[in-house]
């Protein structure tokens, strides 16, 4: 008890001498007629509060120096004695990328976990690239700058929102003559005019097999899918999805005749076979044929 109240004390001299243009924390200083000097307000570690640090955290932009002024640059303990890594044993304590975010991000920033909410959206699909999904798994910087740390300055925003940075060769890939120009609409949440989802052409010129062509040129749809939209957005080869089947321009043929001239890509039974040659800037065949867009 002594050696809280000499702590309280020492730790409030320190608040006033280093903290105090901290108006968030003016709050929390104790007041004269409180019996027992305390730092934080009632509910800083009640998940359940309003005064839940986490939450106060969140609303100073999620800057945690203020807590390094007393709880050690390294959350250690500092000046405080208290540990924030008793709780947060990730390494590097609450800078630890887990504890605000999921990797990828599920549970969001604002805890949900929905693919309709835009901070899940489609990172699984994307990320992990598995059994029903018809593409590989991408990195992160597909899509994003990838911070070294929280203070990276390209990091965290003070409009809450993720920046989607569509940098990715692949996204921007140049066939016949377009070269994509890929955007991300955050109101309305909708990718476009990226290569992966069809915003590609292929003339008949340079063809090793012209027959296959009924104009001339091939043309992916350039669709847009909705982040949120969930699986109707992956659906294979309806008219709005990335390519019809087979993309318009390309002779007609049953889903299940396809394998034997792309054979490496898909199966006797219509699915993709191997999806690091499905959406990989490559137009793969059978036997290893493996050519270049143009
Ligand atoms: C002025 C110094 C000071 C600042 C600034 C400060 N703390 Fe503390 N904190 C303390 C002291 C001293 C204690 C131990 C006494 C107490 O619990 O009131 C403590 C206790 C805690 C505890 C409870 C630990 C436990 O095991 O009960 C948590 C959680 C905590 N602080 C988080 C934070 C966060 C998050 C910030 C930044 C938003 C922060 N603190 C800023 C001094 C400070
Ligand atoms: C007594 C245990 C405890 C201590 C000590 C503690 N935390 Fe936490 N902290 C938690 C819990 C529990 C959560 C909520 C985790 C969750 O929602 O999954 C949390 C959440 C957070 C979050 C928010 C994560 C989010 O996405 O909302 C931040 C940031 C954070 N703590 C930073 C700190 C800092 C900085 C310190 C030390 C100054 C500290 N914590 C000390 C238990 C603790
Ligand atoms: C295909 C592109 C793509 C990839 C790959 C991707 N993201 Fe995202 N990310 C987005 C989009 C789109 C948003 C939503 C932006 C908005 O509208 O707020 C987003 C949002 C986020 C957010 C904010 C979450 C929130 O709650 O608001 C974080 C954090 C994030 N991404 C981290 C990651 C991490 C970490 C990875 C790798 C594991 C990753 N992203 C991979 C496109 C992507
Ligand atoms: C204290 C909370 C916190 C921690 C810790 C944290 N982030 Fe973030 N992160 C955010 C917030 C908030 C956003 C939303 C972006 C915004 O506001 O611009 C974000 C966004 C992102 C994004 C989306 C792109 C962007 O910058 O907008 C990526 C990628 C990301 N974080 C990766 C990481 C990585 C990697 C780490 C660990 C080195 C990490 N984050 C640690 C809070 C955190
Ligand atoms: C008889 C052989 C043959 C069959 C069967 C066939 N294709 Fe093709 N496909 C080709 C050839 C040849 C090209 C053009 C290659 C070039 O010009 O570089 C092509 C091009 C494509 C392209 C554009 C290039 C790329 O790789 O993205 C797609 C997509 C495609 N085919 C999908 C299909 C689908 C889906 C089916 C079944 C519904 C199918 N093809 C059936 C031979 C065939």
């Amino acid at each position: 008890m002594k050696r809280h109240y000499i702590i309280s004390i020492f730790t409030t001299l320190v608040l006033i001498l280093f903290l105090s243009s901290c108006s968030d924390l003016k709050k929390d200083l104790p007041t004269e007629e409180s019996d027992e000097l305390q730092i934080h307000v009632q509910g800083w570690t009640d998940t359940t509060s309003a005064n839940f640090h986490g939450k106060a955290i969140q609303n100073n932009n999620w800057d945690m120096h203020v807590c390094q002024s007393c709880h050690g640059a390294d959350y250690t303990g500092g000046i405080s004695g208290k540990s924030c890594n008793i709780c947060h044993t990730a390494p590097g304590g609450p800078q630890n990328c887990a504890t605000c975010h999921g990797m990828p991000p599920a549970p969001a920033l604002d805890g949900s976990t929905s693919y309709t909410a835009h901070g899940v959206g489609a990172h699984q699909i994307h990320f992990i690239g598995n059994g029903t999904y018809s593409s590989h798994s991408m990195l992160c910087d597909a899509c994003h700058h990838m911070p070294t740390s929280i203070y990276d300055p390209a990091h965290i925003s003070a409009d809450g929102r993720a920046e989607v940075i569509l940098n990715d060769p692949l996204a921007n890939l140049t066939s016949s003559g377009i070269t994509p120009t890929p955007t991300y609409d955050p109101s309305s949440m909708t990718c476009t005019n990226t290569f992966c989802h069809g915003a590609w052409r292929l003339p008949k010129v340079g063809s090793p097999d012209t027959t296959m062509f009924t104009t001339s040129i091939m043309t992916g749809a350039s669709y847009a899918p909705r982040w949120n939209g969930g699986p109707v957005e992956k659906s294979c080869g309806s008219t709005t999805t990335c390519h019809t089947l087979p993309p318009n321009g390309h002779k007609p043929s049953a889903l299940t005749i396809c394998y034997t001239c792309h054979g490496d890509v898909m199966d006797a039974s219509g699915n993709i076979k191997n999806k690091a040659k499905h959406i990989n800037g490559k137009i793969d065949l059978a036997g290893g044929v493996v050519l270049n867009f143009r």
